[in-house]
């Protein structure tokens, strides 16, 4: 059995590889990376690596042959259409290699989101292959809100964000990869949707909270509009097209857009990873 995980140089593979090294043989894992200079840290854990680029059709004949199932962790490309290309590269090469079940990084809730489109029409491509699948369709990263940053907010006493009482679905990467990993090598998950989000959305006056007890100094929340949150996270160094696309984010979770939740993580790893657990690591960090 050869269990490929493309991605693997990244945050969320890189993850995935280390659960599997807990459930199966190294023996039995490939990484792909599509830069094999950046992939010393994977086969230093005993794994095989082979590049493969999604750019490059050939590249993942060789990276996915015999390989029995595939992990498919999305690109991180920004421009859609060029992501969609290279991701019909991927489930066409997968088929052609004759991969037994794909798994593949979705995002949660994803028929309801105008922005996951390129995640749906990847979801397409996969069910016309006729392979079993499972879309992993995973919440926003909690580590996107919760960093070491977070020790400046402990400083000041204060989190500024335009996101309201909103509250916020979002996950532990590592949450995420055991998932990935736990539909690797377990029956029982052919042809499924996972909405993989939190069962407890927390709002950030709960994060302050969090963030009070664990530090033992008071730090409160304050609303303040879209245009201030973007000029505050602009004076702090963050570059402008980010900290829009920050502001963007903080609007959605207002209105309430990332507070929908399903059990399904915590039926498919067992537990999920507590907010204030995620705080107290990223203090320490
Ligand atoms: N759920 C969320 O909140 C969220 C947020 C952001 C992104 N995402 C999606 O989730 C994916 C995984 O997240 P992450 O945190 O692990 O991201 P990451 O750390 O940026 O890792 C992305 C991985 O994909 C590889 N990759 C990107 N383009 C590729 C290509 N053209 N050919 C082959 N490999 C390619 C990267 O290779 P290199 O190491 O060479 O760069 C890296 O290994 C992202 O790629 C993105 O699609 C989800």
């Amino acid at each position: 059995m050869k269990l490929i995980v493309t991605g693997a140089t990244g945050q969320l593979g890189g993850l995935v590889v280390r659960h599997l090294l807990r459930k199966v043989p190294a023996s039995h894992i490939v990484g792909v990376a599509r830069h094999l200079e950046k992939a010393s840290a994977l086969m230093e854990l005993g794994i095989e690596v082979r590049q493969g680029e999604y750019r490059d059709p050939e590249s993942l004949s060789h990276a996915f042959a015999d390989g029995t199932k595939l992990l498919f962790i999305s690109s991180s490309e920004q421009d859609d259409p060029s992501r969609v290309v290279q991701h019909a590269h991927v489930v066409k090469a997968a088929r052609d290699a004759g991969i037994k079940h794909i798994a593949y990084t979705s995002f949660a809730f994803a028929e309801d989101n105008p922005l996951a489109l390129v995640h749906l029409t990847t979801e397409h491509a996969i069910r016309t292959t006729t392979i079993p699948y499972t879309f992993l369709r995973n919440g926003g990263y909690a580590e996107f809100f919760i960093h070491s940053s977070l020790k400046a907010n402990v400083e000041n006493g204060t989190i500024f964000t335009n996101a309201g009482q909103g509250k916020v679905n979002a996950v532990s990467r590592s949450d995420l990869a055991l998932a990935a990993a736990t539909v690797l090598t377990e029956e029982g998950h052919k042809n499924k949707e996972y909405n993989l989000v939190s069962c407890h959305p927390w709002s950030f006056d709960d994060l302050a909270e969090a963030l009070s007890e664990i530090a033992g100094k008071s730090v409160v929340h304050r609303s303040v509009s879209f245009e201030e949150e973007k000029s505050l996270l602009v004076r702090s160094g963050m570059p402008e097209a980010y900290a829009e696309r920050t502001a963007y984010v903080y609007t959605a979770i207002a209105e309430g857009k990332m507070a929908r939740t399903t059990d399904d993580l915590v039926k498919l790893i067992g537990y999920e990873t507590p907010m204030k657990e995620l705080v107290g690591k990223a203090l320490q960090g």
